[in-house]
């Protein structure tokens, strides 16, 4: 046996045992006489005692250790004089009398702590030293601990985990495809799933009524902090339910992750919102409801004061920010220059400060006269203290805006507090959106999703109005899932194709398989697919998902530890009848 126990498990009732550990070395200081060590595993870290007195022998070895030497250690558990609370093990020391190395290391590119003095790349070209580290080896392990609830829940409720295929067809989604070319099929292509979306519609056809499967996806999009090319899913689909029953379901699976994770339970059922209401109050389709500042239209109230800018606008908002009327002239140029920015895309920002002794004062006190501005700052739900900032244009393109820009007060003023989460089911998405550059609509979600019953004889006549049977679980602002109750009758997704442009043999070339089966007796289904890799970045309190994948790629879609995406050889590409039409664009 190489361990008796690991480096994170020995306590002051265990000084006086003798043990045997196993690890690597995370840093040593000497201090003539004696040596002290960390000696780190997955499971913690341990100080090991070298006494040159005691086992000069064993000391001289110690000095010879490098950092990430891996070690077996033999010696006794012993109390520790200068103990350390912050570490679990840190009431004892090992003081060693035999020592074996096991394996030498180079000195590593960057140091193997919480706070590495490696950059991204690096870390990245290392990701098996970057693991080494306890944040990210804590991440890791957090991932694994989320899957197992998702099966334990799923389980219990009856959902069947069935595997669908990797090499397999465009999948609607609506990204580009990763494609894999067929060598004995020259000239054909496999794509990677974006998602399994029809087959999960097929296990239903066929019978299965409660489907779920931790999934890989596939997806050619541009990547941020939330995106990856390759992505996890925890993909499921239920037959003979309505959208409340789905809703109810998976509420479910997010009380029990966020009781077994995070200990914590929700008291209230969680919020249900119409998209337009999301869009009219935050001005997101996921809006983060740890704080208020919602948006408020003061279009009828500002218009007509000869001032060019609101006068000529379609929509004029506000958001007032509590606490912020002190704001300097330097902060207000900032919030300016935010806006401006084309991500965010306003033209300019008006803002008045209602100050704790109730004046108001503005960027725009020529036109308004200073009873005008109280009033106004007082329509537009602002208390003394607030500072007002008010943005004017074409609606959607400002509630955007609007919405951008509070999301950015949010974190000025502190109030996306990582530890608090708060769920809400955006519903009522639109069925279809108007694509300017391709003349057409596209579907919303994807061309599987349900109109509502109530707006569906308005898809001929007016599709842009129609709604669907199609929700988003949004917690903190982050999109976690989306879903729908899908089209499940061959003449209304044969009507739906028709409105999204395809003519009937283009519908039945492409998803002619779902089609036919929906010809053989389909039960009304419907389904949800979650983030998996988004809902464990957001336990683990971070934006970027990349921390929580294994082997992520970088920002440009790249595995640079492995380095690929590479070049094959030209005996592959013959056998793949393929040829490189310009090897200088690579
Ligand atoms: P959708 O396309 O909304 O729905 O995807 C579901 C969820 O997957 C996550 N997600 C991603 N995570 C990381 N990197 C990406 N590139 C990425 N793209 C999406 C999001 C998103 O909410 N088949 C439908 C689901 C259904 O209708 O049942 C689908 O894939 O958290």
């Amino acid at each position: 046996m190489h361990r008796t126990h690991n480096c994170g498990e020995l306590r002051l009732p265990d000084a006086g045992k003798r043990v045997s550990l196993c690890g690597w070395i995370q840093r040593s200081r000497d201090f003539g006489g004696m040596t002290f060590t960390d000696l780190r595993d997955r499971y913690g870290i341990t100080q090991l005692v070298f006494n040159m007195d005691e086992n000069p022998v064993v000391c001289k070895k110690a000095r010879e250790l490098g950092r990430e030497f891996v070690v077996r250690v033999t010696g006794t558990v012993a109390e520790r004089s200068n103990k350390n609370l912050k570490l679990p093990t840190g009431e004892i020391e090992i003081i060693v009398a035999e020592t074996e190395v096991l394996s030498k290391s180079e000195l590593p590119p960057f140091t193997i702590e919480d706070e590495t003095d490696g950059g991204d790349e690096l870390r990245m070209k290392y990701r098996y030293l970057d693991l080494r580290r306890a944040t990210v080896r804590d991440n890791i392990i957090l991932r694994h601990r989320m899957a197992r609830e998702v099966r334990a829940y799923m389980d219990g409720e009856g959902f069947i985990d069935v595997e669908t295929p990797v090499l397999y067809k465009s999948t609607p989604e609506g990204a580009r495809d990763y494609v894999v070319p067929s060598r004995i099929h020259p000239g054909e292509f496999y794509a990677l799933p974006q998602s399994p979306q029809t087959l999960k519609q097929l296990l239903m056809v066929a019978g299965f009524d409660r489907y779920y499967q931790i999934v890989k996806c596939f997806r050619d999009e541009d990547l941020r902090a939330d995106r990856q090319p390759e992505f996890t899913q925890i993909d499921c689909e239920m037959s003979f339910v309505t959208q409340d029953d789905i809703l109810n379901t998976f509420e479910g699976l997010a009380r029990h992750l966020f009781r077994q994770i995070k200990g914590l339970e929700f008291p209230e059922p969680f919020r249900r919102m119409p998209y337009s209401e999301a869009l009219a109050m935050y001005g997101s389709d996921k809006p983060d409801l740890r704080f208020g500042m919602e948006i408020h239209d003061i279009t009828g109230l500002v218009k007509g004061k000869d001032f060019p800018v609101f006068d000529q606008a379609d929509y004029i908002g506000s958001i007032s920010c509590p606490g912020a009327s002190e704001f300097t002239r330097k902060q207000t140029d900032e919030l300016t220059e935010f806006v401006k920015r084309p991500q965010v895309g306003a033209k300019g920002l008006v803002y008045i400060k209602y100050s704790s002794d109730g004046s108001a004062k503005s960027s725009v006190d020529r036109y308004y006269s200073q009873p005008e501005l109280e009033a106004l700052v007082k329509n537009a739900g602002a208390r003394p203290g607030d500072l007002v900032l008010i943005l004017a244009g074409e609606r959607g393109s400002t509630l955007k805006a609007l919405g951008e820009l509070r999301l950015e007060m949010g974190n000025r003023l502190g109030l996306r507090d990582r530890s608090r989460f708060v769920p809400v089911w955006v519903v009522d998405f639109p069925l279809l959106e108007w694509d300017n550059e391709a003349g057409r609509y596209f579907a919303m979600h994807h061309p599987f999703t349900s109109p509502k019953p109530e707006d569906s004889m308005l898809l001929e006549s007016d599709p842009g109005s129609v709604r669907a049977n199609a929700y988003d679980l949004v917690i903190n602002g982050v999109e976690i899932g989306g879903g729908s109750v899908r089209i499940s009758d061959s003449n209304l997704q044969k009507q739906m194709f028709r409105v999204l442009g395809f003519t009937d043999e283009e519908a039945q070339k492409q998803f002619g398989f779902l089609l036919n089966a929906f010809r053989y007796g389909a039960p009304p289904h419907g389904g949800i697919a979650f983030g998996f890799d988004r809902w464990t970045a957001l336990m683990g309190g971070s934006d970027s998902i990349r921390d929580f994948i294994a082997f992520p790629k970088n920002n440009s879609a790249r595995d640079i530890m492995i380095d690929s995406p590479s070049p094959v050889t030209d005996t592959q590409l013959d056998e793949l009848s393929l040829r490189i039409a310009d090897r200088r664009k690579r």
